[in-house]
């Protein structure tokens, strides 16, 4: 397969600062963000289509992730109600790994990123996406942590690289009850949020010019915010809630690929765009091509991180 059939997006286009991305976006995309419009978070409800296909994949991934015995009463993965109910049922619950599935959740996310004019304004996307089941009610021992999602933090006080984006999506769920709370940063707050080192909690005596987002979280609801906006994680003790979350990136996301110990991950979860890929092989095989192309220096790295996810997806097969 060759590379212009890969993929949709425009591989000649330049590398976007953080203040042209947010215009481009602003300027190229025929969609307006309809729920709301800051200059560094915009808010859309992603189209019907493609959140049924989404909503669908991620069903599919948590119906296989429940423990064998919690799932007798659920017929098929379409029974979304039933499968809530079961998650409620559980304290927490582990996502398995199974690689092919989120290839395909992949696709119908890549089919909304599309519709909104932003696969022509990026080069990477993080894989696997998050599928996330946050529960009513956070462990005692993770809030005490000083990096839970729980205390209003930006990702790049993580270590995660300075031009990503974060997305997330509300799929289904108690969404009144666990939601993100989201700020968005004057322009002349962003140097002193991007080079803060944390703890999270050490920032919140800082935050004049930065400005609360109201929204009421819905379903299908997708949320894109730069690095830069603080957000965090509230829990009022109610139902799970079902979203999924990653992030995208301005630059290319093998221009650096130290070892960096971040927090959450590698520089080996950001990989190129692929909207062409049905299964992890495919996607796998693909990447290799691009790189091949480009950056053979990486190959090896990458070949190590595929290896590595095949064994952690075979640990958790059922
Ligand atoms: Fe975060």
């Amino acid at each position: 397969m060759n590379q212009t059939e890969t993929h949709k997006v425009n591989d000649n286009s330049q590398e976007l600062t953080r203040t042209e991305f947010w215009n481009a976006l602003n300027q190229n995309s025929k969609i307006k963000p309809d729920i709301f419009d800051c200059q560094f978070t915009k808010s859309y409800l992603a189209a019907p289509e493609n959140y049924e296909a989404i909503k669908k994949s991620v069903f599919e991934i948590i119906l296989g992730s429940l423990p064998k015995s919690e799932i007798h009463s659920v017929k098929t993965p379409n029974d979304y109600e039933r499968i809530i109910e079961q998650i409620n049922g559980t304290k927490s619950l582990a996502i398995k790994k199974n690689w092919d599935l989120f290839v395909k959740l992949e696709k119908s996310v890549i089919d909304e990123l599309d519709r909104l004019g932003l696969t022509s304004l990026i080069k990477g996307i993080e894989f696997p996406i998050n599928v996330r089941v946050a529960h009513g009610r956070a462990p005692e021992e993770y809030k005490e942590t000083d990096y839970a999602t729980d205390h209003l933090h930006s990702d790049l006080w993580a270590g995660e690289p300075d031009d990503i984006i974060n997305c997330l999506m509300y799929i289904d769920g108690d969404l009144k009850s666990t939601y993100m709370e989201l700020y968005n940063p004057l322009e002349s707050k962003v140097a002193a949020i991007a080079s803060f080192n944390g703890p999270y909690r050490a920032f919140d005596a800082k935050m004049e010019g930065i400005e609360k987002v109201n929204y009421v979280a819905q379903e299908g609801q997708f949320i894109l915010f730069d690095g830069v906006c603080p957000h965090q994680t509230i829990r009022k003790g109610g139902g799970a809630r079902i979203s999924i979350d990653f992030r995208i990136r301005r630059v290319d996301p093998y221009k650096n690929t130290e070892d960096k110990p971040y927090r959450s991950g590698m520089w080996g979860k950001y990989w190129y765009l692929d909207s062409k890929s049905e299964t992890f092989q495919q996607r796998c095989e693909n990447e290799l091509i691009k790189l091949h192309e480009s950056r053979l220096e990486v190959i090896p790295k990458r070949t190590a991180w595929i290896t590595k996810m095949n064994n952690l997806s075979k640990a958790t097969a059922p």
